[in-house]
């Protein structure tokens, strides 16, 4: 019997990097795994690569693909994970962008769709699931991120999405404690994801101002993220909630 067997996992972003390494790690050790995105192929790309992972351990896996910041989508995903498995153990919102701009500069429509994917998406994936998480004595784990815990410069709309992420997840916590709801979020850094990688700045950035979160120890695959992921969603943190995380190789140290 693996850790997870018999165990749902609904989890959204997850065609690719910390998402994806999750999915892979969750179908090894025998998950039912109801995993989505917005991005079908990367999605299917995932469900190809857990099958296999799955095969071995008995797990399950199905996917939809659906915007987490749309009300209907997020709730019809959790009632089809419902519908396939039957009850949720494990909520994990992973998904999430980032975007940089001069904060003087930055157009409100690109301040909201960040803030609406970060924050409103966790909000409606995590207010649709909690009445079946409430039956499981379930988890909810939330991936925030140490821009949320420290300022992030020319992240403004991230840093805020990810600092309210934190404070939602504490909130649950506390909300939910006495009927056995566990609520964490974790807080990375420096994580070799699409994420991570070069994207448009603003001209004349100073990335001495940008480089100040960047981990002492370089960087780490998803497959660190993923094994807190698992953690906080099993047995062994049962007394562990409202804690927020970093793995961010001691960038705020
Ligand atoms: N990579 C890092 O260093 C780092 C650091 C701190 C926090 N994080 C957080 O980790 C999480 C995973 O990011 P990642 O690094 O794996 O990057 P990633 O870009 O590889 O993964 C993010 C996933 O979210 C999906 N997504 C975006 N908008 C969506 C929406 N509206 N509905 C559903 N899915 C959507 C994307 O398609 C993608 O597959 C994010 O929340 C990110 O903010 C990452």
């Amino acid at each position: 019997m693996s850790r997870f067997t018999d165990q749902t996992i609904l989890l959204t972003g997850a065609a690719s990097g910390i998402g994806r390494a999750a999915t892979l790690k969750f179908a090894a050790q025998g998950a039912k795994l109801f995993v989505t995105d917005v991005v079908a192929e990367g999605l299917e790309e995932t469900v190809k690569a857990a099958s296999e992972a799955a095969s071995a351990s008995g797990a399950r896996i199905e996917s939809r693909v659906a915007d987490i910041s749309d009300e209907s989508e997020a709730n019809d995903s959790v009632a089809a994970c419902i519908e396939t498995y039957g009850g949720l153990d494990t909520l994990c919102n992973n998904a999430g962008v980032i975007g940089y701009a001069d904060t003087h500069a930055m157009e409100f429509a690109a301040w909201r769709r960040i803030l609406s994917i970060n924050l409103d998406g966790t909000f409606l994936m995590t207010r649709a699931a909690i009445p079946h998480l409430l039956e499981t004595k379930g988890a909810i784990v939330n991936i925030g991120s140490t821009a949320g815990l420290s300022g992030l410069a020319y992240g403004a709309a991230y840093s805020a999405s990810k600092g309210a992420i934190h404070a939602f997840t504490r909130a649950i916590a506390v909300e939910y404690a006495g009927r056995g709801l566990r609520a964490n979020s974790i807080a990375p850094a420096s994580i070799d994801t699409g994420m991570t990688k070069p994207t448009t700045m603003p001209d004349n950035a100073d990335f001495a101002l940008l480089n100040r979160l960047a981990s002492l120890h370089g960087t780490a695959g998803p497959e660190r993220v993923a094994d807190l992921i698992l953690f906080l969603a099993s047995e062994d943190a049962l007394h562990i909630s409202g804690e927020e995380i970093r793995i961010d190789g001691a960038a705020l140290a």
